[in-house]
């Protein structure tokens, strides 16, 4: 049985690779064969045709991955959105290049998590956004927002373009939340969106010590995730525990 989950965001920076790292950590400890990928990034260092990109090598050392050229197949230097970094280095965002990887990466997992560049309408090709690879891919979403002012507003948005999509949304997660000294709006918005989208709250996360993307840095990342996210709505009808064999 294959399946998956995509991670996209309110934003960029709001810690879909945090959430998705945290996940793969998790999952891996049920038994599952947990594949990454991160299949457009933008921002990448490196020489050219060997383009890193952060957030991929932070997954793929997550979930213990093998395969750098699946999880990865898209890179631009220029931190900018992938269409027009593409534009700016005179190539495209080659989508059936990207499918074809998610589809070669699904024979060696069975479940793949993917994060999203930004949040559901960049842009990635002329009449094609982050939703339309979401549609393509045939995932579920998990969103992540920021706790405090503003999310509201944004996590609204976020959901309403998915539902006008036709995507599947298993959740909603909190970021970076405080865990003394609660604003009011970080108290009170969880339940405001959850009864205004009617989407479930999967938890929150707080700041985790020690976690450092550039340098693989985890801290307890998985052991909070664990105790502050619930994982099993995440992975909807799919088997909760499975055997790596
Ligand atoms: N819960 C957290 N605890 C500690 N640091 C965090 C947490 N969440 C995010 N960060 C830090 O904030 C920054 C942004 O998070 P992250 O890279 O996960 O966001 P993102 O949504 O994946 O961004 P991008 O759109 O660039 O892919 C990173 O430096 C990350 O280490
Ligand atoms: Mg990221």
């Amino acid at each position: 049985m294959k399946a998956g989950i995509f991670i996209t965001g309110t934003d960029t920076e709001v810690g879909k690779t945090v959430v998705a790292a945290g996940l793969a950590m998790v999952l891996k400890d049920r038994g599952f064969k947990v594949g990454v990928m991160k299949p457009v990034a933008t921002g990448c260092y490196g020489n050219e045709g060997r383009l890193i990109s952060n957030d991929a090598a932070f997954l793929m050392e997550a979930a213990q991955n093998e395969y750098p050229h699946l999880s990865c197949p898209s890179r631009f230097r220029n931190p900018l959105a992938p269409n027009v970094a593409a534009m700016l280095e005179k190539r495209e965002v080659d989508i059936a290049h990207i499918l074809k990887s998610y589809h070669e990466l699904q024979k060696s997992y069975n479940f793949i998590i993917v994060e999203g560049v930004g949040g559901l309408m960049v842009p990635l090709k002329k009449d094609y956004y982050v939703a339309n690879l979401v549609r393509d891919m045939q995932l579920p979403l998990v969103v992540v927002s920021r706790a405090g002012l503003g999310a509201i507003n944004h996590t609204l948005l976020t959901v309403d373009a998915a539902v006008v999509r036709g995507l599947e949304l298993r959740g909603i997660i909190f970021n970076r939340v405080s865990v003394t000294n609660y604003s009011l709006a970080e108290l009170t918005n969880p339940k405001v969106i959850h009864d205004l989208s009617g989407v479930p709250i999967l938890g929150s996360l707080p700041e985790v010590e020690g976690l450092n993307i550039d340098s693989f840095q985890f801290g307890k990342l998985k052991e909070i995730f664990q105790e502050r996210i619930q994982v099993d709505k995440i992975l909807g009808n799919f088997p909760r525990s499975v055997t790596q064999k």
